[in-house]
This record gives structure tokens, C-alpha cells and sequence, in this order.
């Protein structure tokens, strides 16, 4: 397995102290018109937000990756409204400034627009989060976009793989690779722009296809398998740190293999425990005052007397 790491690894919210406010719809809208990437991630914990909000990321998109990278689920299917929300309220603790964006489960918005509304509410009202996402272009789901959005809450589109629909795409597979699926792709990006989503995921689209969408869009689009032509990316931060590895799409870069450099660590402490170097009772405990020991010795004696008489 191959591992990309920058040359320079300065601090990106250092470098561009500047954006260090929190992002929003508006600010989305003005990257894009200034040609600026917008840089995300999925998140799924509080520590890893920390790290993530610190390093300057523009969105974290609580993924229903999730299921797969953090319960064991072989897709995105299983994972429920209640255990999306508590991941939800863990990374939103922890994004100071990056936006957090809940991905609504399958099953959570598909059935009935009021479930749709009552559940987005409940990510922004009870998980903090400032934006929803689902996915597809069908007339129901364009019309939920249109509702949320109507009532104040920022929906972000994903076309192009659906991983809700994995049974019906018969797989993990490139979309938008002939002319007749390419076109239906545009049309379903002007539709939910149309309805008033605020950016778009294009996932495992041909490059050409994003980026004729790109370019006639206003909003941005942010891809994941669809080239450097769109206006963000997106990567599943697991397979970016090298800790999952059920799934090796063609499209994931690792920067580093964090699954290598914690089993290091594990075994070092492993080591250090049956050496009885860890921990250093003088510096990595607590100890009981040297005056009172003996007091405490005969006090123990007397107690284990008491135990011996049962
Ligand atoms: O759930 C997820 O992680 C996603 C991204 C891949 C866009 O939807």
C-alpha cells in the first residue's frame, strides 16, 4: 500500500489564518465564485473533530460511512437516526469553525417528507449541525430538498454513486458513463440546484461528466471519484489515514497508515507492561505518604485477621 505525504505538513488553518471563521452557506457560495477549493472530510468522534477543525477543514460531513468504517457493516444501509445522531452531536462538539454536515441515513427521509423535516430538525436542533445532505434526484427527493429548505435547513445534494442505493446499482460502480446516464446526471444536478441545495457530492463520476456539471452549476460541486475538475473534495477519513481497509476504492489516496503506526504502539505498550516497565510508579501513579505506611500495614493486618476468622 502506497502512502502520499505532503512535502510541507504546516498547519493549513495556520497558513490561512484568515478563514478561521465558521463556515456557512455563504461562504461555500463565495469559494466557488473565487475559484477557492473547498477542502472536507467525513467525521465521525469529538478527538478526531478537534484535529480535523484545528488542521483548517472547511465541512465535516458526518457520513453514513460510518456504518461501515465504525460499526463493521459491509454498506451504508444499516446504520440508524439515533446512532447517526450520536456521532452528530460528538463531531459538532468539536468543529469550532468548519461546518458540520449530517448525512441522513436510508429509511430517515425516503418514506414520508414530514419524517424528512422532523428528522433533518432533529440534526440541527439536537445533533448542532448547520447543514443535512441525502441522496438522489427522484421527484420525492427533489421535493424534500425543496421542503427542508423552504423551513431554513441547508441540504446538501449527492448524485452519481448513491451508496443508499448499492442494491439497485448493483454494486459499487462508476455512474454517468454513457451518454444517456451522463445526461440524466446534468439534469439531476440544474433539479436539486433548482430546489435549493447549497453544494453537491459527485461520487465515482467520469471527469469529463463533473466537470461539464462544475462549470454550469452555481453551486459548488465536491467530489469523491469524479477528478480534480470539481470545486472540493471530499474523502472518508478513515481511508485517508490508512485505518480502513474492508474497501480499496481506485479513487482513495492514504496519506499515511495510522492502522501500521497504532498496531507499533500497541505492541510497544504490550511490551512495556510484560517487562513491568509501564507504568513508572513514580511518575506515572499515585503514592500513599511514607509516615503513614505503618499504620496502614497494621491496619491491613488486622482486617485480613478478621477475613482469615469467617
Ligand atoms: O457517507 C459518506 O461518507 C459520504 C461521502 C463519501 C460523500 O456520503
Amino acid at each position: 500500500m502506497s502512502v502520499h505525504v505532503q512535502d510541507n505538513p504546516e498547519n493549513r488553518a495556520e497558513q490561512h489564518a484568515v478563514k478561521r471563521i465558521k463556515q456557512s452557506v455563504a461562504s461555500f457560495k463565495r469559494k466557488k465564485e473565487k475559484g477557492e477549493k473547498i477542502v472536507t472530510l467525513t467525521c465521525y468522534d469529538y478527538s478526531t473533530a478537534r484535529i480535523l477543525d484545528d488542521a483548517g477543514m472547511d465541512l465535516l460531513l458526518v457520513g453514513d460511512s460510518l456504518a461501515m468504517t465504525v460499526l463493521g457493516h459491509p454498506n451504508t444501509l444499516s446504520v440508524t437516526m439515533d446512532e447517526m445522531l450520536h456521532h452528530v452531536k460528538a463531531v459538532s462538539r468539536g468543529a469550532h469553525y468548519a461546518m458540520v454536515v449530517a448525512d441522513m441515513p436510508f429509511m430517515s427521509y425516503q418514506a414520508d417528507h414530514m419524517e424528512a423535516i422532523r428528522n433533518a430538525g432533529r440534526f440541527i436542533q439536537e445533533g448542532g449541525a448547520q447543514a443535512v445532505k441525502l441522496e438522489g434526484a427522484s421527484d420525492r427527493m427533489v421535493d424534500v430538498v425543496r421542503h427542508l429548505v423552504e423551513i431554513g435547513i441547508p441540504v446538501m445534494g449527492h448524485l452519481g454513486f448513491t451508496p443508499q442505493s448499492v442494491n439497485t446499482l448493483g454494486g459499487f460502480k462508476v455512474q454517468g458513463k454513457t451518454l444517456e446516464a451522463a445526461k440524466k446526471l446534468i439534469g439531476d444536478a440544474l433539479r436539486l440546484q433548482e430546489a435549493g441545495v447549497f453544494a453537491l457530492v459527485l461520487e465515482m463520476v467520469p471527469v469529463e461528466v463533473a466537470s461539464l456539471i462544475t462549470r454550469r452549476l452555481r453551486i459548488p460541486t465536491i467530489g469523491i471519484g469524479a477528478g480534480n475538475v470539481c470545486d472540493g473534495q471530499i474523502l472518508v477519513v478513515d481511508d485517508l489515514l490508512g485505518r480502513y481497509s474492508d474497501l480499496s476504492p481506485r479513487f482513495v489516496r492514504r496519506y499515511m497508515s495510522s492502522s501500521t503506526l497504532i498496531k507499533e504502539a500497541v505492541n510497544a505498550y504490550a511490551a512495556d507492561i510484560e517487562s513491568g516497565n509501564f507504568p513508572n510508579n513514580d511518575t506515572e501513579a499515585f503514592t500513599f505518604p511514607d509516615e503513614l505506611m505503618p499504620e496502614l500495614a497494621a491496619q491491613f493486618e488486622k482486617i485480613f485477621q478478621q477475613f482469615d476468622r469467617k
